[in-house]
């Protein structure tokens, strides 16, 4: 842990995290509300992860939404590493794509990180194959355009990608990786070499690439932007989202190695409505009397600030739930009622499109959508 009482990489969140901080530490830029209006603008929407700061911070966002104006356009590019089944944490970026693809008319990459996986020791060669197979399903939930969606597995479609490695490893030496990336001499060089993996979809098309993920992931994107220029290309653009955190309080993030304090996509009604009962940290006070005259604290709720950030839409309603619930007129088991019921229809949407859907859109967006198709024809190059 730093002297600053928390740390994020891209594979461990720890401590409670400060986030203007963070944005001072990365040199990222936060998302100022004329950037907001600007996007509105052409987006012809907003979209609630923006106007409640979940997606608070970027690089050059303002040079992506230039570039669509001006008709040169962009691509998006996300990922997901498959150590286990997803949790909520992990589709919502997916989820923000989508919009952003609807609402820019642009391709999106998905990198499936196979490798990875591996070299990190989340599971053996088989285990890891089939999270990857049904986090690719949970991905194919979302609706996804799957004639402009390119989903891959690195180890399957390497072969194609091969010979970007080979130049964008060259460009970044031991030094520059153990730095930035903080590899030891007891890191596996699978690892070392994994840098340069993640930074291939940036370098898919000519365009610049816009990239919407959590902030833990920017270390990579930092080392993307020292060496594309040299190679010709932009500087990968971010969009980065705050974590949610585990439901037992305010510190780290929500992970599938910690399956009882997240919501697991697979989740039933039942476990969910359950987990949030009995385990999301409150911010109400001990006793109800007590809680009447005090009311909650909403900066530590996690009931309250999962409506907050991600799952109610309606901007009046969540006033009358803050006020009312940091009043005291509202108790805790009321508004975590109103989380897992929220949390419930979202994730039976999700089901639902699964269900009806997944397989033929997993096809598509792999193997046999127009993108797909266009991807597996082509050897991945910088030129
Ligand atoms: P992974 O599998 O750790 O995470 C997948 C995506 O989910 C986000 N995320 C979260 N967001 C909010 N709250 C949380 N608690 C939470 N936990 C995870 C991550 O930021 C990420 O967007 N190496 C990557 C896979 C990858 C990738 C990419 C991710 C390859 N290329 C490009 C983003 C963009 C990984 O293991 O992600």
């Amino acid at each position: 842990m730093q002297d600053n009482g928390f740390e994020v990489t891209p594979w461990d969140v720890e401590g409670n995290v400060d986030y203007r901080k963070l944005v001072e530490k990365f040199g990222t830029e936060i998302i100022t509300d004329k950037l907001k209006k600007d996007i509105k603008k052409q987006a012809g929407e907003d979209h609630m992860y923006l106007r409640r700061d979940y997606f608070f911070s970027h690089r050059d966002l303002g040079k992506v939404l230039k570039d669509h104006e001006r008709g040169d356009g962009f691509f998006l590019y996300t990922g997901i590493g498959p150590s286990g089944p997803m949790h909520i944490g992990h589709i919502i970026p997916f989820y923000f794509s989508k919009w952003l693809q609807e609402r820019f008319d642009v391709n999106l990459y998905i990198q499936v990180t196979d490798d990875e996986r591996y070299w990190t020791g989340d599971g053996t060669t088989e285990e890891i194959e089939s999270y990857a197979e049904k986090n690719i399903m949970d991905i194919a939930g979302v609706g996804l355009d799957p004639d402009r969606t390119f989903v891959f597995k690195n180890k399957e479609y390497m072969g194609n990608m091969y010979e970007a490695a080979v130049k964008i490893s060259e460009k970044i030496n031991f030094s520059v990786a153990s730095s930035v990336f903080g590899f030891n001499s007891s890191t596996n060089i699978g690892m070392i070499f994994y840098p340069a993996v993640q930074m291939i979809p940036t370098f898919f098309e000519k365009k610049r690439c816009l990239i919407p993920a959590a902030i833990d992931q920017d270390t990579y994107w930092r080392a993307q932007r020292d060496i594309a220029e040299k190679l010709g290309y932009h500087k990968a653009a971010q969009i980065h989202s705050k974590f949610i955190p585990a439901l037992t309080g305010p510190e780290g993030k929500m992970s599938s190695s910690k399956p009882r304090s997240a919501i697991m996509l697979d989740d039933s009604p039942a476990e969910v409505r359950e987990k949030v009962m009995k385990k999301a940290y409150s911010g109400g006070q001990v006793t109800k009397e007590e809680h009447r005259k005090k009311g909650a604290d909403l900066s530590v709720d996690v009931a309250y600030q999962w409506l907050k950030n991600l799952f109610m839409e309606n901007d009046d309603r969540l006033e009358e739930i803050g006020r009312k619930y940091s009043s005291g007129e509202m108790l805790t088991g009321e508004i975590k009622e109103i989380l897992a019921e929220k949390l419930n229809s979202f994730l039976e949407e999700h089901r639902k499109r699964k269900e009806d859907r997944g397989e033929e859109l997993k096809r598509k967006m792999m193997y046999e959508g127009k993108l797909a198709r266009r991807m597996w024809d082509k050897k991945v190059d910088l030129r």
